[in-house]
């Protein structure tokens, strides 16, 4: 078993150490080989000298291919002129498989690297970005943990929808027709009546058919719904969650390399809150064509994020943008409702919502949007038997991956993209 891993050696200077890991770079320098050795905490360079290692050493290092896998053993020095100022002198230097020729070259382009996604991983970007992914979820579950809120494990199949019909994947279920999950909302609110605060982290599916940058057919969906929650309530929950989770990401080492400031990860609370009918009019000001009542789609939230410097709300949208299950506001036209953006054209990361706890209201807007309510019998009962004010929302985990990271397309948030057109590997 590996015991010593590359970030480890800066504590190690002057010692003789043993290191397992693939090939990065190799170059040979009069009667110097260097080998740039890669794992999962970062690279080193590894020197291997003619003259200090026995001949069979010396061989394999001129002829190790990039992506071997090697075991190295050698003294760690400072080396100014070395990537991150440590080299490793070499005295072994074992292949333990040798790499064919790999396929991924400098240069290569975006189709070509996500047909050999599997190998692609392998990139230090990717790896990089990957870590943060799981910084950001460890931030979110230690803010859950000490808030008291539960973590719950929806179901997956499902047999209604929650964002409506036409984003649905149908599965054939024993000769029914059964549904992929879009969110697990509407069982977490039924989860709401006995542990109150709930939560959950699930692959939500979204059959989209427009191809855009920052839309998966799969992605990872941190869901929260609590009782005794109103619309203000819950905007506060998402705040505070969205700020652990970027803290969190904050002392990350290698965050400039993203184009990113320690600074922008601590966010300043309160975030802004501007009301639907604000966001139109700034839209509109920019010379686009869009009327109360539209949602936004990706132009209209890029030129309204890029008014703004750190995410903000919108909230109160009118109800014929949004979805059946928001609490009526008693102007009779709009939700108790807002998304999450985040700024600079990255646009909408959280979509959440008071509910309607009103039996007769939530079965009017049911008509009126057409939706058949017998499939929705069971979620129609929670307004029946001591219904309560509550709320909640869903955060595209990839979304706020992108913003962090500023990734131009939403693929790179995740290790093998569903999109439209793209199921392999
Ligand atoms: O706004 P959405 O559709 O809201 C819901 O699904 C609610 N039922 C959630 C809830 O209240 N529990 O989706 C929530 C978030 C979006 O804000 C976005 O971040 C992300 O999910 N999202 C997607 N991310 C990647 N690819 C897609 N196709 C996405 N669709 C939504
Ligand atoms: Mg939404």
């Amino acid at each position: 078993m590996k015991t010593l891993y590359i970030s480890d050696i800066e504590n190690r200077i002057g010692e003789e150490v043993e290191l397992f890991g693939w090939v990065y770079r190799q170059r040979e320098h009069g009667g110097v080989v260097f080998v740039v050795l890669r794992d999962s905490t970062g690279i080193v360079q590894i020197s291997i000298h003619k003259n200090n290692v026995n001949p069979d050493s010396f061989n394999n290092a001129q002829k190790v291919t990039i992506e071997s896998s090697v075991r190295v053993k050698g003294k760690v020095i400072e080396d100014s002129r070395a990537p991150t100022g440590l080299e490793i002198r070499c005295s072994e230097f074992e292949i333990l498989s040798l790499s064919e020729k790999f396929p991924i070259q400098e240069g290569a382009g975006k189709e070509f690297l996500l047909d050999v996604r599997h190998l692609a991983l392998r990139s230090i970007r990717l790896t990089e970005i990957m870590k943060i992914k799981e910084l950001i979820i460890q931030g979110a579950r230690k803010y859950l943990q000490k808030n008291d809120w539960h973590e719950v494990f929806p179901p997956i199949i499902t047999s209604a929808a929650c964002e409506g019909g036409t984003t649905l994947f149908s599965i054939d279920y024993y000769g029914r027709e059964a549904y992929l999950s879009q969110s697990a909302q509407l069982y977490l609110e039924t989860a709401i009546y006995s542990l109150e605060k709930v939560y959950s982290l699930t692959p939500s599916f979204r059959a989209e058919k427009s191809k855009t940058r920052r839309h998966l057919s799969e992605y990872q969906h941190l869901e929260l719904e609590a009782a005794w929650m109103d619309a203000d309530d819950i905007m506060k929950v998402e705040e505070e969650l969205v700020a652990a989770m970027c803290r969190e990401v904050s002392e990350y080492k290698n965050l400039e390399k993203f184009g990113r400031k320690k600074e922008e990860m601590i966010l300043n609370l309160p975030l802004e809150r501007i009301k639907y009918d604000e966001a139109i009019q700034i839209i509109q000001s920019k010379g686009i064509d869009i009327e109360w009542g539209d949602d936004f789609g990706y132009e209209e939230e890029k030129v309204l994020t890029n008014e703004f410097e750190e995410p903000f709300f919108v909230y109160n949208y009118p109800m014929e943008a949004k979805v059946f299950y928001m609490k009526q506001n008693p102007d009779g036209k709009t939700y108790a409702c807002a998304d999450l953006l985040a700024p600079k054209g990255f646009g909408e990361i959280i979509g959440g919502s008071q509910r309607e706890d009103d039996l007769k209201a939530l079965e009017r807007r049911m008509e009126i949007e057409g939706i058949d309510k017998s499939r929705y019998k069971w979620y129609l009962d929670l307004r029946r038997y001591g219904s309560v004010v509550h709320s909640g929302f869903g955060l595209g985990i990839e979304r706020l991956l992108m913003w962090i990271c500023n990734l131009e397309h939403i693929r790179d948030a995740c290790l093998y993209p569903r999109t439209i057109t793209r199921l392999e590997p």
